[in-house]
């Protein structure tokens, strides 16, 4: 049997019930491969790294080592939320390692969309293997929260750059406990493991984070300007009820500036450039019609709150042509 296909008899988990026994199932299969040994996971926050925790805190424990890399260019609060649910909720081995500066030095200046994708995938995998180094005598394992359509659409190699190039040395066996389930299965499993519903229904998010939403060379101001507006719109967004029903949603800020007037006085300031898109496979996207009072309450929050924007827009680009981030 080949343990990279799921099963054709294999259940799809929708309710409690089912992702209890997925996860009484995967507890008793990780704790059988991972003995006594240590294993190391690299959680990002996101629904499926955080559900791998989650599991394997279950299952081994301290055994358990998360690295969680800021890069700097988290959403707000996300790297607080991982600490507290996992460092504090769940009492997790977890390492937490500031990486803020070493990436924005790494980035000044740097204007080009895949220049800057790249320089951020390379330095995750160095920060992340410094770390792993650190622990690497005592850990076999490292955990990965690849999904089934990860295998799907890769053939097996989950293209995706927080763990993918670790050097020769550092080989550990891998441990996958969610690679057969697809994406809505693992949200019914994290929310039966107690992960928040925040976190359970987070939106996808690129591993490049805010880096590819502050446009162009990123500057510390317009990243913290973009930080501050994006919060504003996940914000009123729950608000609204809209979370788990957009696929995704976030703002853009670009490096250029628009003429406004504060307070009697010119303001030159960026624009902040509101996304919203449906999707299924991201693919093609569409975007919502949404409700004027919504988007109108988004723009004043925005232009009271977050000092440096002076302008609001709605993009109304589908994809294509226009893909779904703007870089
Ligand atoms: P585009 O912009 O290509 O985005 O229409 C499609 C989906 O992919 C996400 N995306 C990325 N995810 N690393 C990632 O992990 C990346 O470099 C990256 N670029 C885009 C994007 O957020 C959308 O969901």
């Amino acid at each position: 049997m080949d343990p990279n296909k799921r099963p054709d008899d294999m259940e799809r988990i929708t309710t409690p019930e089912q992702a209890r026994a997925f996860i009484d199932q995967q507890v008793a299969a990780c704790r059988e491969q991972i003995g006594d040994k240590n294993v190391l996971l690299a959680l990002s926050g996101g629904v499926d790294s955080s559900v791998v925790a989650a599991l394997l805190i279950k299952a081994v424990g301290k055994q358990l080592i998360c690295v969680h890399v800021n890069h700097g260019l988290m959403r707000k609060g996300e790297s607080e939320q991982v600490i507290d649910v996992f460092k504090n909720q769940m009492d997790a081995n977890l390492v937490y390692v500031d990486a803020t500066d070493r990436f924005l030095d790494l980035l000044a200046g740097v204007s080009e969309p895949e220049k800057k994708r790249k320089i951020i995938g390379a330095e995750f995998i160095r920060v992340f293997e410094e770390e792993a180094r650190k622990v690497a005598g005592d850990v076999s394992f490292l955990a990965q929260g690849t999904i089934y359509p990860d295998i799907l659409e890769s053939d097996g190699v989950k293209a995706h750059h927080n763990v993918g190039g670790l050097p020769d040395d550092l080989q550990f066996e891998l441990c996958e406990p969610v690679k057969l389930l697809f994406k809505d299965e693992v949200r019914v499993v994290g929310r039966e493991l107690g992960l928040p519903e925040s976190m359970v229904e987070r939106q996808p998010f690129p591993g490049p984070g805010l880096g590819v939403r502050c446009l162009g060379a990123i500057t510390r101001d317009r990243l913290e300007a973009l930080r501050e507006a994006d919060a504003i719109l996940r914000e009123e967004f729950g608000n609204a009820g809209l979370a788990g029903k957009v696929w995704q949603y976030f703002v853009v800020v670009p490096d250029f500036r628009a003429t406004g007037v504060r307070d009697g006085k010119r303001a030159y300031d960026w624009p902040a450039i509101i996304r919203a898109v449906n999707t299924v496979d991201a693919m093609t996207a569409t975007v919502p019609e949404l409700d004027w009072a919504l988007l109108k309450k988004i723009t004043d929050r925005i232009l009271a709150e977050v000092p440096g924007i002076c302008r609001v827009v709605y993009d109304l680009t589908p994809k294509p042509v226009g893909t779904i981030e703007w870089e």
